[in-house]
């Protein structure tokens, strides 16, 4: 899908000229007239400069995997569809670890070669700009747990009887290649091929579950675009349920059996939260809803994966449940632009908690706020302005976060700022956004010149006087 431009992350213009120089745009090449050039090897997000690919944006990513908990092996095929945004003579995809078996493009035989986490696609024939092209990339081995910057574990983590992939930030390159930058979002169809008796969820509905030789193959189909961060795969020995929603909404759950019985409860209200977001933040935006939890000991987070969130049983509980559902809305619908705008995710999130202790339980959110706005760690940075990838998941970004919603709403009212939620939820839905698209949406809409609000509350490096 198409990535928006980062509007407060432009690289300098001598920078922008060098892309341009290496990429070699000088060259013609006989009655093909100009030649292709290479895609970028990352889109220049401000903190994974390499992170996603340049000079092409995908559709649809197709997945074939087969996965064997003994030997923490996979196996798979990605067929991505994806069109040219410019003459390409090769393209980059991001993939880590894993050994690359063979790759076509529209169906011929393309050089494959790998670098870190970059595999270079060169097709036969160059790709015109504007085409749609499918590449096919065949591919094996032991999925790697990546180290995130903050130290928390993603990417693929191997449990007892099968495994567990997360993704944020950068984690889903440890499983399949992709442009793995929240900027392209893409539908998928993902179809996981395990031993029988073992499950294998993933992210949207269930199209097909067969069984044959010992091995049961579940197609999962995501219809709406998703950025690769929020894929999800969960092998094991899984109670699965299905139901709907008062509305009709499918929801689909999956639960490890070891902790079904103190997850029961919660999953039984997750009608109730969607129902509550949905009145909130406006029609949700997948096409069906769910959780997956696991044993404590497998993941350290919970993660919004779309439309079906992933949770470790310590924290599964109310509060988690509404920031999950509620990054349904924003994150997963209205994603970031960069890794910058991440705090567009946290603090709405962090908001709705609030919200709900607020609604349900009866716990202003002045509350909160005020516990937010005591604790020094919150104000280490301005939420846009994390100084490092291991920043990007700090407290600013969550709890100060939260407090800007909170002041805006205090700006302009209960009635405006519902509606501006809305407005936004809808406006940049299915997209991508950035800081600045925010800023200018609420100014916009509500008509105020809130510049003191931003510079204080978003931008300021100081702590205000007490509210
Ligand atoms: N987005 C997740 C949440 O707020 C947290 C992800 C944390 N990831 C990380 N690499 N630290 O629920
Ligand atoms: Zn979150």
């Amino acid at each position: 899908m198409d990535p928006r431009a980062f509007s407060r992350t432009a690289a300098p213009a001598a920078a922008l000229a060098l892309l341009v120089l290496v990429g070699g745009t000088g060259c013609t090449g006989g009655d093909t007239g100009v030649r292709g050039t290479p895609g970028a090897v990352g889109l220049r997000d401000p903190y994974f400069p390499k992170l996603g690919n340049g000079g092409y944006d995908v559709r649809h990513y197709d997945l074939t995997l087969d996965y064997d908990p003994a030997g923490d092996r996979l196996k798979g095929t990605a067929e991505i569809t994806a069109r040219a945004t410019q003459d390409l003579s090769a393209f980059h995809l991001d993939l880590r670890g894993m050994t690359v078996e063979g790759a076509t493009v529209d169906g011929v035989k393309a050089a494959a070669n790998r670098a870190g986490g970059e595999l270079t696609v060169r097709p036969r024939d160059d790709i015109d700009k504007g085409a749609e092209f499918r590449t096919v990339i065949r591919y094996s081995g032991t999925p790697e747990t990546i180290i995130g910057p903050d130290k928390s574990e993603e990417g693929w983590l191997p449990t007892e009887d099968g495994g567990l992939a997360v993704g944020e930030p950068t984690g889903s390159s440890a499983w399949f290649p992709g442009n793995h930058h929240p900027s392209d979002k893409a539908t998928y169809d993902i179809e996981v091929t395990v031993p029988k008796g073992l499950k294998a969820v993933s992210n949207g509905e269930l199209t097909g579950e067969r069984t044959s030789g010992g091995r049961t193959t579940f197609a999962w189909h995501e219809a709406q675009p998703m950025a690769s961060y929020l894929a999800t795969l969960a092998v094991g020995d899984f109670r699965v349920t299905s139901s709907r929603t008062p509305a009709g909404l499918p929801v689909l759950t999956a639960v490890d059996p070891a902790v079904a019985k103190d997850s029961a409860a919660l999953l039984g209200r997750i009608p109730e939260v969607m129902e509550w977001g949905a009145k909130n933040f406006g029609p949700y935006p997948f096409s069906s809803t769910g959780a997956i939890v696991v044993p404590t000991d497998e993941v350290g987070y919970a993660l919004e994966t779309q439309s079906r969130p992933v949770f470790p049983v310590d924290q599964f509980d109310e509060e988690t449940l509404v920031h999950e559902i509620a990054h349904q809305w924003f994150g997963n619908s209205v994603s970031p632009a960069s890794w910058q705008d991440v705090w567009l995710n946290e603090s709405f999130a962090t908001y709705a908690e609030w919200l709900w202790m607020e609604d349900v339980h009866g716990t202003p959110v002045r509350k909160p706020f005020d516990a937010a706005f005591a604790d020094d760690a919150n104000w280490a940075f301005p939420p846009a302005d994390p100084p490092g990838e291991e920043d990007l998941f700090g407290g600013p970004v969550y709890q100060r976060g939260a407090m800007v919603l909170h002041k805006v709403r205090q700006a302009v009212g209960d009635e405006t700022f519902f509606s501006v939620v809305r407005g936004w939820a809808a406006k940049y839905g299915h997209s991508n956004a950035t800081t600045d698209d925010f800023v200018t949406y609420v100014e916009v809409e509500t008509g105020q010149d809130l510049t003191e609000l931003w510079d204080v509350w978003l931008y300021g490096d100081k702590k205000p006087a007490r509210p």
